[in-house]
């Protein structure tokens, strides 16, 4: 497949990462054992991946500013361009030896989302989108599932845990949707379920309190597969807000509907 010297980019930047994170990933099963585990090991290879996926961004593309989850703001002489990276989307699964999880990578340009890749080490999945130019999966183009009704859904959602998050309101959304839906997930890789969204596997998809690098890089590949992305109030930065609702047309509108319902005192 022919790709764009952009995304050419990215792909180099996250297959050198992926190959670091998936000799992690090896590890982190035999240090499962020890009573400790092996937390700070991954702590040390999310900040590793983000080092490498930096200095090979910043050699293809000098002068980039980049926001990272690890290592914060770096302005850059170039204030039109900055990378949003996640170098370890997914960090609980990967403590936990459940192979999901991802390097999440997009490139704003003047403020807009113009690329975004997904990249799954541990089953080399790589999703990648371009402004205006469609989202794949490895070769093939990806589009949202065409599915209308709640009640055939299958919709995943992200869940507050020790120390984050509403859960007195997360309950009351969860209760809200689960009598309406076939399925709900909870995988634990906000960027990679996007993505998965966009492949199809999920209907819709809702979150509260992500950051930028949860959600840049799932936004555009929502959106080039043809489905939508808000905030719960229907904005259209949903990676300003950190709150995420997506699917396709009627089900992003129907899972608003719901959420918003749910909210109501
Ligand atoms: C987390 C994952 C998780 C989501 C959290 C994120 P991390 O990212 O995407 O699914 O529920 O809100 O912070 O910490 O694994 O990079
Ligand atoms: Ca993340
Ligand atoms: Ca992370």
């Amino acid at each position: 497949m022919l790709r764009s010297a952009l995304l050419n980019v990215m792909i180099k930047a996250a297959r050198k990462a992926g190959r670091m994170l998936k000799r992690d990933f090896g590890e982190v099963e035999h240090l499962q054992v020890s009573l400790k585990g092996p937390a700070n090991f991954v702590t040390a290879a999310d900040r590793r991946a983000e080092e490498i996926l930096r200095e090979e961004l910043a050699h293809a593309r000098p002068g980039y500013g980049f926001l990272g989850e690890e290592s914060g703001a770096h302005e850059g002489p170039d204030k039109t361009h900055r990378w949003i990276v996640d170098p370890l989307d997914g960090t609980s699964n990967f403590l936990h030896g459940i192979p999901h999880f991802a390097i999440s990578m997009a490139l704003e340009r003047e403020g807009t989302i113009v690329a975004g890749l997904v990249y799954n080490p541990a089953n080399e999945e790589l999703f990648t989108a371009e402004r205006g130019k469609g989202a794949f999966l490895n070769d093939t183009r990806l589009r949202v599932a065409a599915r209308k009704r709640l009640a055939d859904a299958v919709i995943g959602c992200g869940l507050p845990h020790l120390g984050r998050g509403d859960l007195a309101l997360s309950r009351k959304e969860l209760a809200a949707v689960q009598e309406k839906v076939a399925g709900l997930r909870r995988f634990g890789a906000a960027a990679l379920d996007l993505a998965w969204l966009a492949a199809g596997r999920l209907d819709a998809y809702w979150e509260r309190n992500l950051s930028p690098w949860d959600v840049a890089a799932g936004l555009i590949l929502v959106r080039e597969a043809g489905g939508f992305i808000t905030d719960l109030e229907g904005g259209e930065a949903p990676f300003l807000t950190g709150d995420v609702v997506a699917g396709n047309e009627t089900m992003h509108r129907e899972l608003m509907g719901l959420l918003k319902d749910a909210g109501k005192p």
